[in-house]
C-alpha cells in the first residue's frame, strides 16, 4: 500500500505537555511517519489540540481568557512547541475548527438516521452559583465508605471506589468551593453502541496483527459488556447539538475528539486545492486503499477500538476503519506518572531551554514504554546522550572528518564499490537494516532504535579494525579505500538516524555534503551505493555535547518536585 494515514493521539489543549505525552503518542507517530515517507509512500500524517471539554473551560477560567481565547493561544504554543520537536505534521488542527463542527454534527445525524441515537433523561448535579452542571468529577465531598475528605463525585482516591456524585456526603463544587447544590433532572443523547458489539467484536478478532496490549485492553473492554454512550454534555464550549430541547448542550469531547482526524484532514484539504480529493483517504474501494495507522497511550484505546469504531460503523458512509493500532504504556518518573495537573515531571518548553530536541528524541525513543511501563532518570537520560550519541554516534563521525580534511584534503576517497572487499560489513548492515525496517513497520520503536545503535557501533568496528590512520603510511591506496569504505558506512546510518534524530541526520549529511537523506533503500547494497564518493566534505563540527555529572545532579535537584 502507497498511502498511509497516520494520526496521533490529539494532545488536550490545557497546558504544554510533557515528555510522556510526547513519548506516548507525538513522538512515535513522527518516527513511523518519517520512515514511510523515507521508503517513498504517500504519507499524510495528522494531529491537532484536542480543545473540548470541562478541563479546557476550566484552564481558561484560571488564565483569566475567554475559552475561546485560550484555545487559540494554547494551540499555537503547543504548534510551536511540537516544530521545535521536528514532529512533522502534514496539518496539525483544532478540534474545535468549523470543519470539526460540521462533521461531529454530520456524523451524530447519520447515527440518528440510522436508528442509533436515543434520548434519556438523567440526574446530574447542577451548580447554582456556578451556574452550570457539574461533570461527575467536578463534585468533590467525603466519601460514604472510608471518610476521606476529597473524594471525587466519580471516583475516591484514598479507597479506589467507584462513586456516583449522589453518594458523596457534605458535596461541595470543585470549581468554586459551593455547597449550594441540587440534583437536577437533565436530557441527554445516548449512542446506542451494545446493537454493535458484535460487529465490533469480529472486527477486533480479526485483527491478529495488533500489538497484544491493544487486542485486550479493546476485548476486555468488550467482554465487560459494552453500554450505550452518553454523548452529550450540559456545556457551552464545544459543537452544539442541534436539536429541539438541546440548546445549551454540546457534543461529549470523547464524541467529537476522535472526528477531528477527519476534520483534520479537511483542514488540511482547505488549505491547498491539489488536496481536493480528501475523501480518498477515508473512503474508497479496497484496491486503492490507505493504510491507516493511529498512535496513542493505552488509556485512548477503548475509545479507538470501540468508541470511534462504533460511531463510524453506524454512520454508514463507508468511512475506512482503522489499520493498525500502536499503544504505548507509561513513562513513569521517578516511581510516579509525569502529571499535568501537577506539574511533575519535565515539560516539553523546558526540556527545549536545556537541550536540543534529539537529544530527548533519542532518549525517549530508545526507552519508549512499550512491552511495560518504563522510567525517566536522568542518568539514562546521559547515558543515552552520551555513550549512544557521543561517544558512539559522534565519535565515529568526527574522527574520521577529521582525519580526511587532514590526510585526504577534506574529500571522500572515490572507491570502486564493486571491488571492496568489506562484504561482511555490508551483510551486518543488510542484518541491521532489514530488522529496522521490519520492526518499524509494526511501530516496535524500541527494536528498530537497537537496530540503529548497532549500525553505529557497526560504523566504530569498522574504524577500529580497518584503522586507515595506522596503514596510511606504508600502504595509503589501502587507507583511502577504507577511509572510502568508512563514509560509506557512516553515509548509511546518517540517512537511517533520520526518523529518530532529524537534526542530527540532516547535520551530518550536510558535513558529507551529500544532498541524500529523502530515500532510504531497504537493500544495503543500494543504501551504501548513495555516498557521495569523490565529494568535498564541510569542516567537521562537533555532533553531539557531552552533558556533565554535575549538570545532571544540578537537574535531578531541580525537577525533583520536592
Ligand atoms: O488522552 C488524551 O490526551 C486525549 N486528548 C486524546 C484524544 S485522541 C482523539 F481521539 F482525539
Ligand atoms: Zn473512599
Amino acid at each position: 500500500m502507497d498511502k498511509i494515514l497516520i494520526t496521533s493521539a490529539l494532545p488536550y489543549i490545557n497546558g504544554v505537555k510533557h515528555l510522556g505525552n510526547l513519548i506516548g503518542s507525538l513522538l512515535p507517530a513522527d518516527v513511523f511517519a518519517r520512515h514511510q515517507r523515507l521508503l517513498g509512500k504517500q504519507v499524510l500524517f495528522l494531529c491537532a489540540t484536542d480543545e473540548h471539554g470541562t478541563p479546557a473551560e476550566l484552564a481558561a477560567q484560571e488564565a483569566g481568557l475567554e475559552v475561546s481565547e485560550y484555545c487559540q493561544q494554547m494551540h499555537n504554543v503547543q504548534k510551536d512547541l511540537y516544530e521545535k520537536f521536528h514532529l512533522s505534521f502534514d496539518h496539525f488542527g483544532r478540534s474545535s475548527s468549523k470543519e470539526n463542527h460540521y462533521m461531529t454534527q454530520h456524523l451524530a445525524e447519520r447515527l440518528e438516521r440510522a436508528g442509533l441515537i436515543e434520548e434519556r433523561s438523567m440526574r446530574q448535579v447542577y451548580s447554582l452559583v456556578d451556574q452550570r452542571f457539574l461533570p461527575d468529577r467536578y463534585v468533590e465531598g467525603t466519601c460514604p465508605h472510608c471518610g476521606y475528605e476529597k473524594a471525587r463525585g466519580d471516583q475516591c482516591e484514598s479507597c479506589t471506589r467507584l462513586l456516583d456524585p449522589t453518594d458523596l456526603l457534605n458535596p461541595r463544587s470543585a470549581v468554586s468551593g459551593s455547597t449550594d447544590l441540587e440534583v437536577r433532572e437533565t436530557r441527554h443523547l445516548f449512542l446506542l453502541q451494545s446493537k454493535m458489539s458484535g460487529a465490533l467484536r469480529s472486527w477486533i478478532e480479526a485483527q491478529k496483527t495488533w500489538p497484544s496490549l491493544v487486542r485486550s485492553i479493546a476485548l476486555n473492554w468488550l467482554d465487560e459488556g459494552l453500554e450505550d454512550r452518553c454523548i452529550t454534555r450540559d456545556l457551552h464550549w464545544g459543537v452544539p447539538v442541534q436539536r429541539e430541547g438541546f440548546e445549551g448542550k454540546v457534543f461529549y469531547v470523547w464524541f467529537d475528539a476522535p472526528i477531528e482526524y477527519i476534520a483534520a484532514t479537511m483542514e488540511w484539504a482547505a488549505k491547498d486545492p491539489e488536496h481536493r480529493n480528501w475523501e480518498d483517504w477515508w473512503k474508497g474501494a479496497p484496491a486503492q486503499s490507505v493504510r491507516y495507522v493511529q498512535v496513542m497511550g493505552k488509556d485512548n484505546v477503548p475509545f479507538h477500538t470501540v468508541g470511534f469504531p462504533a460511531t463510524l460503523m453506524g454512520a454508514d458512509e463507508q468511512w475506512r476503519p482503522v489499520s493498525f493500532i500502536k499503544g504505548f504504556n507509561w513513562m513513569n518518573y521517578y516511581g510516579g506518572k509525569f502529571s499535568t495537573s501537577q506539574k511533575r515531571g519535565i515539560f516539553m518548553n523546558q526540556a527545549l531551554d536545556l537541550f536540543p530536541a534529539d537529544y530527548w528524541r533519542w532518549y525517549l525513543l530508545a526507552n519508549a514504554p512499550e512491552g511495560s511501563d518504563s522510567s525517566f532518570t536522568w542518568t539514562n537520560f546521559q547515558s543515552a546522550v552520551n555513550k549512544d550519541l557521543a561517544d558512539v554516534l559522534g565519535n565515529a563521525f568526527n574522527r574520521l572528518l577529521k582525519f580526511t580534511h587532514a590526510r585526504f584534503d577534506g574529500h571522500i576517497p572515490t572507491i570502486d564499490l564493486s571491488a571492496a572487499d568489506e562484504d561482511q560489513y555490508i551483510l551486518q548492515l543488510q542484518g541491521h537494516l532489514t530488522a529496522y525496517h521490519q520492526a518499524m513497520d509494526m511501530l516496535e520503536i524500541r527494536k528498530s532504535a537497537q537496530e540503529l545503535r548497532a549500525c553505529w557501533v557497526l560504523c566504530n568496528e569498522y574504524l577500529q579494525s580497518a584503522q586507515p590512520w595506522a596503514v596510511l603510511k606504508e600502504d595509503p591506496s589501502l587507507a583511502k579505500k577504507r577511509v572510502g569504505f568508512a563514509f560509506c558506512l557512516l553515509h548509511s546510518v546518517a540517512i537511517m538516524s533520520r526518523p529518530f534524530i532529524p537534526e542530527l541526520s540532516q547535520k551530518m549529511l550536510q558535513m558529507l555534503g551529500s544532498e541524500q537523506g529523502d530515500m532510504l533503500p531497504t537493500d544495503a547494497k543500494a543504501l551504501v551505493a548513495l555516498t557521495p564518493l569523490g565529494g568535498k566534505l564541510e569542516p567537521a563540527e562537533v555532533l553531539v555535547q557531552k552533558i556533565d555529572d554535575d549538570e545532571i545532579d544540578v537537574l535531578e535537584k531541580q525537577f525533583s518536585g520536592a
